[in-house]
């Protein structure tokens, strides 16, 4: 078989440990592995490169995507559909394995309604998508987050300020969750559920009374700001102008709550944006083992014919769920993590 493989959206650690376990699981079933190029765009404007063990070999622990990403959305202009299915076809391609997030997957699931033979692996260091467990590059971006958040501890602490670190996470708040619970976070802010600056303020002046005079608030990107109780949050934005998959530029919160603790409770208030440090450089091993076994997976899948899915994790089990339903809807925070973590609050 010629299969065709391409790393879609925001890159994360663990790519290549899924591009090096498609190839080495194809070559053992006599398959070719072609590499398309910065995700939807390689089948847009075809610049192949053939993939065999030895382009594979070494990169097993390296950060990004040996084939580059994008954020191309094939199905924005009328002809997009079209060319994709053309340009499959000119590249004498049996099969595609999409590696993404929801939109690079949205994507891959309307392509096999229009009969292209395509697998999906679901990466996002937001570990936002439904249908699996876990994403791999989640693991890796909690390790750095939780790792800047020691280090910020101690920084608080020898200053008496209060610290707030703002982490990735555009409409699920998981990496601020667990981060926010590994580090010993005092508040954590995440989308799915709104804390008003009055209870911010509340929980520090409830610490500090308590005689602890630093404190530690992690918020996620995506969380929306609010003064009072009742009041609509808003999000705050780096750059309106929005990508082809119509996502908005996210980023400052950090700066415009430290700000308002500052003015509102007297304690000097510092921020710091982890941003893209989080998905940058070497995968953790549970990474590497999580994107191995994604990629081996969604190869077996490709030879058994088994298309219009994605490999998924359940429990500790590799399984298969349809692209439709892993694309129907966003996996948010559990509610009862978020109690969990709020027990430490303050
Ligand atoms: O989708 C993953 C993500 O890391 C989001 O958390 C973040 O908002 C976005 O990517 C940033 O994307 P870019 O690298 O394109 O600015």
């Amino acid at each position: 078989m010629k299969i065709g493989v391409l790393t879609g959206g925001g890159d994360c650690p663990g790519l290549n440990a899924v591009i090096r376990a498609i190839v080495r699981t194809s070559e053992a079933q006599n398959s070719r592995v072609i590499g398309l190029r910065n995700g939807w765009k390689g089948l847009w404007e075809p610049s192949p490169m053939d993939l065999d063990q030895k382009d594979v070999s070494g990169i097993l622990h390296v950060g990004g995507t040996i084939i580059g990403t994008s954020r191309t959305n094939p199905l924005k202009s009328p002809d997009g559909a079209d060319r994709v299915l053309k340009n499959f076809r000119l590249l004498r391609l049996d099969a595609l394995i999409a590696v993404g997030g929801e939109d690079t997957l949205g994507a891959a699931s309307r392509f096999y309604d229009m009969g292209l033979p395509v697998v999906g692996v679901p990466k996002t260091i937001d570990n936002d998508l439904y249908g699996t467990d876990f994403t791999f590059g989640f693991d890796t971006a909690v390790s750095i987050a939780t790792e800047a958040i020691d280090r910020i501890h101690t920084t608080a602490e020898s200053h008496n300020r209060v610290m707030v670190v703002e982490v990735m996470g555009r409409h699920a708040g998981w990496i601020a969750a667990y981060s926010g619970i590994a580090g010993g976070a005092d508040v954590i802010l995440i989308p799915e559920i709104p804390i008003d600056l009055d209870e911010v303020c509340d929980l520090i002046l409830r610490r500090h009374s308590r005689g602890k005079l630093f404190s530690i608030v992690v918020v996620a990107e995506g969380a929306q700001f609010s003064e009072k109780a009742g009041e609509e949050g808003k999000l705050i934005l780096q750059e309106r102008r929005q990508d082809e998959f119509g996502h908005v530029r996210l980023g400052g919160i950090s700066q415009v709550l430290a700000k308002a603790i500052e003015h509102r409770t007297k304690y000097e208030t510092r921020f710091v944006v982890l941003g893209h440090i989080q998905r940058g450089g070497t995968p953790t091993a549970h990474d590497r083992v999580l994107a191995t076994r994604f990629g081996v997976h969604a190869t077996e899948m490709v030879h058994q014919g088994d298309f219009g899915k994605m490999a998924a994790l359940a429990g500790n089990k590799i399984v298969s769920v349809p692209l439709s339903e892993a694309t129907s809807q966003l996996k948010t925070v559990d509610p009862k993590l978020y109690e969990l973590a709020k027990n430490f609050f303050g």
